[in-house]
């Protein structure tokens, strides 16, 4: 029989919000945000004509199915409490657009602060949280961005940001929708200890701009533990970003995400390589993944990063467990910002394979070399993982990115001929890919190791990285299995 105190803490816990439960973003959110690339040029065109080329182009099929509109859509908040759009930017309404993005089998984002501005200075939401998630749920809006602008003081503790975030999350589950909850206040006030029990995604830094590593004084939080780190800004690059999070980039599971910001790839201010470390990072860290480049000018080049499906099959993995950094070399050559280094990132990826991620930051080319013993560090240190006793193949995840020719001829709207060769997530999902043995999920067999050669030793270009699948050969794998084994 159940006592009174565990019936009001079960009322409780029915009170509180657990978006992490909330059945939606079971893997990292994909889709398209505009902020990057046009800031507050925003227009019902501009949503449809993007919506328009993620599905022409077979972006969509791979995964990208959120239509995300950041800051800038609002006009008024009305006297009766309820805010207005834009309605020279959105002539039809945002219900309109909403069902034009569903109709073409996508989801549709917008975004607030939770202030009483928003960044670019419209009306937040701030206390009137009920009535803003009443109305995009009223408009069938599927995800929200909500920001951290303008917040009234009401930060510097975990408990008030909490609160004063949670007061949203609350809203959004009283209106019965399915909304994907994505927090935006730039990793202050420890987030990644609380964000997961009310969001599906938070934010881990100020902006990310559009360089791999150039250190900017407007991106000052380079350590989040820091207490002099008192605003993670913007211009925060690639590098910057990874380097925050590696710490504690494991609190993301099924539900709830790590969000290291949008992507910049396609923008035009880093090298193809710098892009494809960019994507491939944010893949292995299982962030949210928002295409930030303006779609109606995708180039062949960015939309052959964009679709390997072999790398977003590493993001939309089933386990939902991050890689994790198993090496950081500060030793090695330096760039003209004093920027240069190494990092070895490994992680386990459904059913029973291995992540294996060799990243040359340094400012050359480099060889480099690990080993079973280290790509497993994590289940065991010194070579006591069960894992190095078992035999690999080895699988270049980027080996068969798409040539240029053929991503020429989709955007020139071919996309049908190649169905065929096109990975289609809304019919087959990367689970099921994965349990077909998939080739297109699988990359390019290019070695193995063994227990007797258990080293792998690659050169890998400057600012560019090496991203294996690994695979074990034969019987048991998991840890699990393997003890039984020994027993
Ligand atoms: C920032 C946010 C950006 C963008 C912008 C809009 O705070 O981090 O991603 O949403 O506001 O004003």
């Amino acid at each position: 029989m159940s006592t009174m105190l565990e019936d009001s803490t079960a009322y409780d816990r029915q009170q509180d919000s657990y978006a992490i439960n909330n059945g939606v973003a079971r893997t990292p959110q994909m889709g398209w945000n505009n902020w990057n690339s046009l800031g507050c040029d925003v227009s019902q065109d501009l949503l449809l004509d993007t919506a328009k080329v993620l599905l022409d182009s077979g972006l969509r099929d791979v995964g990208y199915q959120y239509v995300v509109l950041d800051d800038c859509w609002q006009s008024e908040r009305g006297a009766d409490g309820y805010i207005r759009h834009d309605e020279k930017k959105f002539p039809n309404g945002m219900k309109y657009v909403a069902d034009m993005i569903h109709d073409m089998g996508m989801l549709y984002g917008m975004y607030s602060s939770a202030g009483e501005m928003t960044c670019a200075k419209f009306e937040g939401s701030l206390d009137h949280e009920v009535e803003d998630a009443t109305t995009y749920a009223s408009w069938d809006v599927d995800y929200l961005k909500y920001d951290n602008c303008y917040h009234m003081g009401r930060f510097g503790t975990p408990k008030l940001s909490f609160d004063r975030f949670n007061a949203m999350a609350k809203a959004l589950n009283a209106t019965d929708r399915p909304i994907v909850y994505s927090l935006c206040n730039w990793g202050e006030d420890y987030v990644h200890t609380w964000g997961m029990s009310i969001a599906n995604s938070w934010r881990v830094s100020g902006d990310i701009y559009d360089h791999f590593n150039r250190p900017d004084t407007l991106c000052s939080c380079t350590n989040p533990a820091d207490p002099h780190c008192v605003a993670p800004g913007t211009h925060c690059s690639v590098m910057n970003i990874i380097n925050k999070v590696a710490p504690y980039v494991d609190r993301g599971a099924p539900g709830g995400w790590n969000d290291l910001d949008m992507l910049e790839v396609g923008l035009g201010g880093m090298s193809d390589d710098e892009y494809i470390v960019h994507f491939s990072m944010w893949c292995a860290l299982k962030s949210t993944l928002l295409i930030g480049a303006d779609l109606r000018k995708l180039t062949p080049k960015t939309l052959a990063i964009l679709n390997n499906p072999a790398v977003i099959a590493v993001s939309q993995d089933p386990l939902g467990r991050s890689a994790l950094r198993v090496r950081q070399d500060l030793n090695v050559k330096k760039d003209k910002y004093g920027q240069g280094e190494v990092q070895i990132w490994s992680g386990p990826l459904y059913p029973h394979d291995q992540l294996l991620i060799l990243l040359n930051a340094a400012d050359e080319e480099l060889t480099i070399t690990t080993n079973l013993d280290e790509i497993f560090v994590h289940e065991g240190p010194e070579g006591s993982a069960p894992q190095v006793k078992l035999e690999y193949t080895v699988h270049d995840l980027w080996a068969d990115r798409m040539d240029e020719r053929q991503a020429k001829k989709i955007l020139a709207g071919d996309l049908y001929k190649h169905r065929k060769e096109w990975y289609n997530s809304t019919q087959t999902s990367y689970r099921e890919g994965l349990d077909n043995n998939d080739e297109r999920l699988l990359g390019k067999q290019v070695g193995s190791l063994t227990p007797q050669k258990p080293e792998l030793s690659v050169s890998v270009p400057r600012h560019s990285l090496k991203m294996y699948r690994l695979r074990p050969q034969g019987g048991a794998t998991t840890r699990y299995a393997l003890h039984k084994q020994e027993l």
